[in-house]
């Protein structure tokens, strides 16, 4: 049961990487697009901030699940609350700009900056 538990945390823990790949990657692809203020919402950023979400939550069960039976420690759940915060105002800002044609720099900037927010939160905190 605890192999079980463990496979499907390091499962979640991957497509949470992808997910992350796919924000913080489709960010990335428009950076020079940004710097002349044509930058768009990809679907690869939509896609991402849901799979963070999703994954995130799945990630929070299997860690309380595991915490429960002893085979981990608990999760900071200050930490999991900020970085919920973080990536919901990040998912509100790529679902509000995805239909427009170009997205200003500064809106733009902001949904790159608080991805890496999080990235930097999960491995420091
Ligand atoms: C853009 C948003 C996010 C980014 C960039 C991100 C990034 C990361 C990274 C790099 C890790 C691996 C390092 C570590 O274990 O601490 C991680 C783990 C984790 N994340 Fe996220 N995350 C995001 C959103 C979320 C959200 C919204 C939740 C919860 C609702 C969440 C829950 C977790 C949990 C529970 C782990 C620990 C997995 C474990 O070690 O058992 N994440 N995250």
């Amino acid at each position: 049961m605890q192999l079980t538990a463990e496979i499907l945390r390091n499962s979640l823990v991957v497509l949470h990487f992808i997910g992350l790949a796919s924000l913080l990657g489709g960010f990335l692809t428009q950076m020079k697009a940004m710097g002349k203020g044509t930058a768009k919402i990809v679907p690869a950023m939509v896609h991402g901030a849901w799979t963070m979400l999703i994954t995130g939550l799945l990630l929070v069960g299997v860690r309380e699940w595991m915490a429960a039976m002893e085979w981990a420690g608990e999760l900071d759940n200050i930490k999991v609350a900020v970085k919920s915060i973080v990536l919901t105002v990040i998912l509100v800002l790529v679902l509000r700009f995805k239909k427009k044609d170009a997205v200003a720099p500064r809106v733009f900037g902001i949904i790159g900056l608080l991805t890496i927010v999080n990235v930097v939160l999960a491995v420091f905190w």
